[in-house]
């Protein structure tokens, strides 16, 4: 094998988002060696750009909550196909999570009486979100960067993994290259914790930053790991939709939590149009009640804005393609008209949504306190990711971990606002835990030089190849189709179409060639990119094709009610021993009494 810069831990973290830190964290605080690996700048990290807040039942501003709400809620709004351990153990543990991470310095807004400050939510029954203004993720990644640093962790910054290496059926490290220099990187591990959050970047509008290639689903994937639930993909119904260059951008909920409403181009409120049965009980019926329950009233019931995602996105659509939409192609949301309710309404905007009045103010000329903004539903997250047992986080390799985004169970068919950032607390930490438990059981394995030199060679063929197609082409292709053919509204014929376009793609993909050489050469990148891109869209496409009923954030036009025969069923995708995709149904499991027990009697 041809000498390469190796490095040797106990535990390998690939991603420095929440959970891979909160995993680094945890690990090294057990006293094992720790490496982490980001496509980025530390720091930098998707997870910075996460708004609204941390959902965690602190009761704080409503005593009335718990982690039993939490729970319920959580379950409700995933449609009962989550993992019930993990949501259970999410709901519990998310408190602690919190009040671990202000101990360890961040700094939330305060209640009157100095308590971590919550706020509204979609489809959380309580105000339960901590929150940082609407900059809670950053302060998240500020808080837990400066305490693994001081915890030695390694760090190894703009570093894409390429491929998981095993030995006898379990994880041993991982190869990858540096992208500044283009340098081959062989880290040697016990144990691998993914941590490498979404696949928002297969689709053309999206809320997600440029690493969000769905590299780790598509790594565990090729280790032989069975992903679930790739056919929920979450379109948060606010991103920015002008001017083009800024598409996409989100808009948090947060200002939905703090009075913002939805209007169509008639400025009527349409979300009063259509409330969902199973929500009919908790949604105000007029905008006095919904303004009451933003201002704490307890008696009163939340305003459709703060419905789940799913819903008020393809209300939005609705809207859209009735010609009620705005001149940009999305909607109006206005935070404005509070003025008329609160005599410092511009101040409060300004105080509570930093970031959102600085957005707006920057790219797009508009200042959300005097004018609303346009808003359209925009690619956010992916509620599918690595099966992975619920206390452990390990997958079904031996050796290897997942957690956060790139890990599936928790949300079931649809994520609730605020349950990302503490997911990536509670099951980062446990991803953390044990996987330092896994490398203490465990000896180092051996790496197979063959499948190191195979994988290199994989890499760097575009550069030996001339006048190929640029990546590029083949990444807006792909982009396009999936947004076009695999987005909120779905049909089999524009997914049976969207199939072969991305088989089409994976053959032109391997003919791609670049130009330049290996030096910060974003060509070459794209051309890495591709191949997790592709799997993860195939994910999504096969699965969503199998699920022939809507449910969650998956609605299907050609069978738009539930089917029963799918009402327990999680879709399982893994790799045949041929190398084709294939796609399985698993009965959910089966809830504890004491879990159902729970949900009845918050229904
Ligand atoms: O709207 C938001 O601030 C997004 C939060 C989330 O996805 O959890």
């Amino acid at each position: 094998m041809a000498e390469y810069e190796t490095h040797q831990f106990d535990v390998l973290v690939i991603g420095a988002g929440g959970a891979g830190l909160r995993a680094a964290v945890e690990a090294s605080a057990a006293g094992v060696s720790v490496g982490v690996v980001t496509k980025s700048l530390l720091g930098k990290a998707h997870t910075v750009m996460a708004e609204g807040g941390i959902a965690a039942a602190l009761g704080n501003v409503d005593d009335r909550d718990n982690w039993k709400v939490h729970f319920a809620d959580t379950m409700r709004g995933g449609a009962y196909l989550n993992n019930a351990r993990m949501a259970q153990l999410h709901a519990q543990e998310a408190p602690a999570r919190v009040k671990e991470l202000e101990a360890w310095g961040a700094l939330f807004d305060r209640t009157k009486d100095g308590r971590i400050l919550q706020r509204n939510f979609g489809g959380h029954k309580y105000p339960r979100l901590a929150h940082v203004g609407d900059r809670t993720g950053l302060e998240m990644i500020r808080t837990l960067q400066d305490h693994g640093v001081h915890q030695g962790i390694d760090v190894h910054m703009e570093c894409t993994i390429l491929t998981l290496l095993k030995d006898a059926g379990r994880v041993v490290g991982a190869f990858g290259y540096d992208r500044e220099r283009g340098r081959f990187k062989l880290f040697q591990a016990k144990a691998v914790v993914l941590a490498t959050g979404g696949i928002g970047r297969a689709y053309k509008i999206t809320s997600n930053s440029w690493e969000y290639t769905g590299d780790g689903h598509s790594l565990a994937y090729h280790a032989g790991a069975i992903l679930q639930d790739m056919e929920f993909v979450q379109f948060h119904p606010t991103g920015m939709v002008w001017p083009p260059s800024v598409r996409g951008i989100l808009v948090t909920e947060g200002v939905r939590g703090e009075g913002g409403v939805l209007k169509n181009k008639e400025g009527r409120r349409f979300m009063f149009d259509d409330i969902p049965p199973l929500y009919k009980d908790q949604t105000a019926t007029d905008p006095e009640e919904g303004w009451r329950y933003t201002q704490g009233d307890k008696a009163a019931r939340r305003p459709p804005e703060l419905l789940t995602r799913d819903h008020v996105a393809r209300c939005i659509v609705r809207e859209i393609r009735e010609g009620r939409g705005s001149p940009h192609g999305g909607v109006y949301l206005d935070i404005v008209w509070i003025k008329e309710k609160l005599p410092n309404a511009a101040e409060q905007i300004k105080r509570k949504l930093p970031s959102m009045y600085q957005q707006f103010k920057q790219l797009a000329d508009l200042d959300i306190t005097a004018e609303p903004m346009e808003v359209g539903p925009t690619t956010h997250y992916v509620m599918g990711g690595v099966r992975v047992d619920a206390d452990t986080q390990m997958s079904g390799v031996a050796g290897l971990f997942a957690a956060g985004e790139c890990a599936a169970g928790l949300h079931g068919a649809n994520r609730l606002g605020g349950n990302s950032l503490s997911d990536l607390l509670v099951f980062g930490k446990r991803a953390g835990e044990h996987a330092a438990q896994f490398a203490r059981d465990h000896a180092a394995g051996k790496v197979n030089p063959d499948e190191v030199e195979a994988t290199a060679k994989r890499a760097l063929a575009p550069f030996a190849r001339e006048r190929g197609e640029a990546p590029y082409q083949l990444q807006r292709e792909l982009q396009q189709t999936m947004q076009d053919s695999v987005g909120i509204v779905r049909r089999e014929v524009e997914l049976s179409q969207a199939l072969g376009t991305i088989r089409q793609l994976r053959e032109r993909a391997e003919k791609v060639s670049v130009e330049g050489n290996r030096e910060y050469n974003p060509g070459w990148h794209t051309a890495c990119d591709l191949r997790n891109l592709l799997t993860v869209s195939e994910m999504v496409a096969r699965a969503a094709l199998e699920r022939k009923e809507s449910r969650g954030a998956h609605f299907r036009d050609d069978f738009p009610g539930k089917d029963e025969s799918f009402g327990s069923v999680n879709l399982l995708v893994r790799k045949g021993e041929d190398g084709e995709m294939r796609v399985e149904r698993a009965p959910v499991r089966e809830l504890p009494p004491e879990l159902k027990q729970i949900i009845e009697e918050m229904k």
